[in-house]
This record gives structure tokens, C-alpha cells and sequence, in this order.
């Protein structure tokens, strides 16, 4: 019989996503629907070592749903790596009485919240928040999709200015170990070439590839690059390589960096948001534990947090395919 849940902690940690506050206002607010009490941690596993615990009702949420970043903040914990900081992790969690923990965050953040559940066999519960999309057992994460209008907003912008002066551009997209924001943010923008670091595109297939759009009557062009790709690794460094290959390309770079990472929520991520708030509170109520929530061909769906971090057997084939027709 599991154990009753009476007080759970929730925490945003690693990359901050936008719907990140969405999400903690759907705990909180699901919290107060089964007259469970909240509390919230500031900056990541830092604040639960550091004791950084505040009291949440459902009128501390308002006005957030809308807001990029995470108003509990978040933080990239050193401490929590070593078992001596998730102790004190742990002892500060039962001093105050919290009994289960939602972790908001990605890969790095569940397997802490892994670890600190099997050191002391503590509840805990994942909601994946990431912009880069590359958890194991969800289709998506909050923060990918408005992350990919972002950056379709972006690279229009920068077409503008690319076809009025018939350059090429390389453009940075982020992605550590994912393609999934450069191949569809790619597509959705239109780009003659996708570097991803799940394929090995070659540098001369890149050559041939801007040799065939040439000549095709292409007067500007777009390549997207994912951070994680291999040929894309120093994109300076590529775009010198190509300038000095290729002959009358006017190459310019630009790193689109952290604001991937900001501004509003899209509806998507709000209405995933609030659909894995809600169901991590009532999949702890339930006595699950140990888990992550996710969304899976529209399901709310829980997976093992162990198998959600193993690494996604995800084919990009049918995207490669339609990115190579769309952009002939
Ligand atoms: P994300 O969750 O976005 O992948 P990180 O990889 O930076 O971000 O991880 C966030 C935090 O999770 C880290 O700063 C650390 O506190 C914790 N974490 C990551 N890896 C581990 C680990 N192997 N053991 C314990 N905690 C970890
Ligand atoms: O949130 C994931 C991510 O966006 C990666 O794609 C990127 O490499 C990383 O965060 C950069 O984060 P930071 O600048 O916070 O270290």
C-alpha cells in the first residue's frame, strides 16, 4: 500500500524551458483541487540543499501562465552530484515535511532525481522541461514548441535580408544532442540544408548540395545547424571551410544562442503544461512513484524515469526525406 501524500515539493532545474511556469502552476493548482498542501523550491536542487522552501497556494500562481522562464528559477547544482549534497537534500525535504518531489527539467535532472530516490527512497515524479525535445517516452517537452516558432520567426527574418543580398546563411540553431529543433524549425523555414548531429551529412554532400542550388537558379540560401552536429561543431569554422570551396558565395553567420530559450509560452506548451501538472499530482495521489509524465500520440502516459533516460531510438528518416524534397 503506497504511502498517503500529504505535502509535495516541486522544483525547475537545469535549462529553464518557457511553460515551465505553467507547469508549476498546475501543481500547485492541483495541489489545492485534492486539499494536498505545496511548496515550492527556489533555484533547482541548490534551493533544496540550501533550504530555499516556499509555501505555494493557488493564488501564489497567478498571472504566470503566460510568462516565459521559471519564477521559482532554476539552477545547475554541483552539490547535488555528490551523495553528501543530496543528504542534505533529502534531510531538508523531511524536516519540512514534504513527502514527494516533482522534478521539472531534463536528462541531468532526472537522473538526480533518480539517485535521490533510490539513496532514500524518496517519491519523486518528472515533468519533462526542455527545449531540445530529447526525452525517451514523451513526443514532446514543454518549451520545444514555442522554442521552434521562435526560431521559424528568426530564420525568417534573417531570409529577408539573406535573398536582398543573395547570400548564404549558416545558421545556429541550439541543440546539444537533438536535431529535432534544426530539422523541423528547417523544414518550417524553408532551409536548403539541415546539419543534425544524429546524421553525418559529409562536407562534401554540403558542397554538392550548394553546387546543385546554384545552379538550380538559388540566389540565397539557408543552411540550419544544430549546436551537436559533428561538421557543424565551430559553425565559424564550417562557413570558412565553404566560403573557401565554393566560388561567389556571400557567407554570413548568425548564432540565434539563448533567446531559443525565452519569451511567452505557445498554447501547445501551456495546454501540455497544465495536462502534466495536473496528472503528476494525481499520479503521486495515486502511489506512483519514481516516474516521468509524459505525453505519447496524445495520452498522458508514465514511464520508468530509468527508461526515460535512455536514449531515444528516434528516426529522423521521414523528416530527412521531406526536408531533401522540399528544399530541391
Ligand atoms: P537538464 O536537466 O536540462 O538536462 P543538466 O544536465 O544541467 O540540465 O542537469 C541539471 C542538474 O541535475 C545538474 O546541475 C545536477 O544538479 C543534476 N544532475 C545532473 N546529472 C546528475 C547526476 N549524474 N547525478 C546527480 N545529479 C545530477
Ligand atoms: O536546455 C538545453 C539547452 O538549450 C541545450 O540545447 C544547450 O546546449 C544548453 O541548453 C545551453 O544551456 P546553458 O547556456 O544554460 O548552459
Amino acid at each position: 500500500m503506497a504511502n498517503k501524500v500529504t505535502k509535495i515539493g516541486v522544483l525547475t532545474s537545469g535549462g529553464d524551458a518557457p511553460g515551465m511556469n505553467a507547469a508549476i502552476r498546475a501543481v500547485v493548482r492541483a495541489c489545492s483541487f485534492y486539499k494536498l498542501e505545496c511548496i515550492g523550491i527556489q533555484e533547482g536542487y541548490d534551493g533544496l540543499i540550501n533550504n530555499k522552501l516556499v509555501p505555494l497556494d493557488a493564488r501564489s500562481v497567478r498571472n504566470i501562465v503566460n510568462k516565459g522562464g521559471t519564477f521559482l528559477k532554476t539552477a545547475r547544482s554541483e552539490e547535488f552530484k555528490t551523495v553528501e549534497g543530496r543528504k542534505k537534500a533529502y534531510d531538508n525535504l523531511t524536516a519540512s515535511g514534504v513527502d514527494s518531489l516533482v522534478v521539472i527539467g531534463g536528462d541531468g535532472s532526472f537522473t538526480g532525481a533518480m539517485k535521490l530516490a533510490e539513496e532514500f527512497d524518496f517519491p519523486v515524479i518528472g515533468i519533462p522541461g526542455t527545449i531540445d525535445n530529447d526525452i525517451n517516452g514523451t513526443d514532446y517537452t514543454i518549451g520545444y514548441d514555442t522554442a521552434l516558432n521562435t526560431v521559424v520567426e528568426a530564420i525568417d527574418k534573417i531570409r529577408d535580408t539573406a535573398s536582398s543580398h543573395n547570400r548564404l546563411f549558416f545558421i545556429e540553431v541550439m541543440g546539444r544532442d537533438a536535431g529535432d529543433i534544426a530539422l523541423n524549425a528547417g523544414i518550417g523555414a524553408g532551409a536548403e540544408e539541415i546539419l543534425i548531429p544524429e546524421e553525418d551529412l559529409g562536407v562534401e554532400r554540403l558542397l554538392e548540395s550548394l553546387q546543385r542550388s546554384r545552379k538550380s537558379g538559388k540566389s540565397s540560401s539557408i543552411i540550419v545547424v544544430a549546436e551537436g552536429d559533428r561538421l557543424g561543431e565551430n559553425i565559424f569554422e564550417l562557413s570558412e571551410y565553404v566560403k573557401n570551396h565554393t566560388e561567389g558565395y556571400d557567407i554570413r553567420v548568425s548564432v540565434l544562442g539563448h533567446i531559443q530559450r525565452g519569451g511567452a509560452p505557445s498554447c501547445f506548451d501551456r495546454v501540455l503544461a497544465s495536462k502534466l501538472g495536473v496528472g503528476a499530482v494525481e499520479s503521486l495521489i495515486k502511489g506512483k512513484r519514481d516516474v516521468m509524465i509524459g505525453i505519447v500520440h496524445k495520452r498522458v502516459t508514465l514511464v520508468p524515469l530509468q527508461v526515460a533516460l535512455t536514449k531515444r531510438l528516434h528516426k529522423h528518416d521521414d523528416l530527412i526525406r521531406v526536408a531533401d524534397i522540399t528544399s530541391t
